[in-house]
């Protein structure tokens, strides 16, 4: 009889063939999971807990937070904190890190996340997620005096990643670096249950996902790739593409993994000094990880998002990812191009 593959059975099989999860990782991916079933669950009640709409304040971003977004970001500390795994962690939803209470134990972990993204979907139930990315405190730091500086470290350095999409399943998303790994949640069970194992995105696609509605603001090399995507099989492509657009970066992300599809939230030029919209540290990273990892691509137009040395902790950044070769042709016209961007 074969049993189910639970994630805590899976962490411990990984460490014992790749060595790349020692148990205060393990420990810490669990707490993850937990906060993770737990933002579900809320998800799941919608306007019976009273979760939906607007929470009447701002990120330190200028966007309008909703009651999810205040909701998930509680229960990833609530979930986290007190385990002894981590130094400190951040969020989008928190202006600084957040440091461990003194009245726990502390590790060398750092713990970056996007409690919920996709905020504009939550309202009217379409799918959204949660995005984390595990960082290990630089060497000679310590873990009692945690600093914004010690989570500015390139995507390269990251222990684990991944997202839990809050969709017709809810699905966690993993790689520990040896490829990308889905688990799906059994509700009766409460736990999460491998059900696909060494996802790899399509090398070619013709399937793309960008907000049109942008379209005049982008720059040069964007605007190619998209108009030869729109001239179909009449144009230089020879064949027609089909467009998604979700607005929730885990499911577009989730799309492109199952089954392939470039996806691109490019630099325009209404806020010419802002690299994107996207956030480097808890969004583009851990998803560009995620992609590597299954055999796509990912970078800003310039060079791969993991290479980025972050200067800010809510630095955003340009996104281009998924199927290699697509994701390929976007870096040759940008290279191309002789404008600044
Ligand atoms: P968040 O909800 O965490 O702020 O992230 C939203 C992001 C991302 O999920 C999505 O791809 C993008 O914003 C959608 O932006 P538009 O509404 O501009 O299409
Ligand atoms: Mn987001
Ligand atoms: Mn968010």
């Amino acid at each position: 009889m074969t049993h189910a593959v639970t994630l805590a059975h899976y962490l411990a099989r990984i460490e014992r063939q790749h060595g790349c999860a020692p148990l205060p990782l393990q420990q810490l991916l669990m707490q993850v999971a937990g906060a993770c079933q737990a933002i579900a669950a809320q998800v799941d009640a919608g306007a019976l807990a009273g979760v939906l709409g607007a929470a009447g304040s701002e990120n330190v971003q200028g966007e309008e937070q909703k009651k999810l977004d205040l909701i998930a970001n509680e229960t990833f500390i609530a979930h986290c904190h007190w385990g002894g795994q981590l130094a400190a962690m951040a969020s989008e939803e928190m202006e600084t890190p957040y440091p461990i209470p003194a009245q726990y134990p502390r590790g060398d972990h750092l713990l970056l996340f996007d409690p919920l993204d996709g905020s504009s979907n939550i309202d009217v139930n379409v799918s959204i997620g949660t995005i984390f990315s595990l960082l290990k405190m630089p060497d000679g730091r310590s873990s009692v005096s945690a600093t914004e500086e010690d989570f500015l470290q390139p995507g390269r350095r990251q222990l684990a990643a991944g997202y839990c999409i809050y969709g017709p399943q809810t699905t966690l998303v993993l790689t520990l670096g040896h490829g990308v790994s889905v688990f799906t949640l059994d509700r009766p069970q409460g736990a999460f249950i491998l059900t696909r194992d060494q996802l790899r995105i399509p090398r070619q696609t013709a399937e793309f996902a960008i907000n049109m509605s942008n379209a005049r603001h982008w720059a040069a090399p964007v605007r190619r790739y998209i108009d030869e995507c729109l001239a179909g099989s009449q144009g230089p492509r020879g064949k027609d593409f089909n467009m998604r657009w979700i607005a929730s970066m885990v499911a577009d992300v989730h799309r492109i993994l199952c089954r392939g599809g470039i996806f691109m939230y490019p630099w325009d030029q209404r806020e010419p000094e802002r690299p994107g919209k996207l956030r480097l540290m808890y969004e583009a990273s851990p998803m560009a990880w995620l992609v590597e990892q299954a055999g796509g691509a990912a970078t800003n137009g310039n060079q791969p998002i993991l290479d980025i040395v972050p200067a800010q902790l809510h630095e955003r950044v340009s996104v281009i990812l998924g199927s290699r070769d697509e994701v390929t042709r976007v870096t040759g016209y940008h290279a191309q191009d002789a404008s600044p961007r």
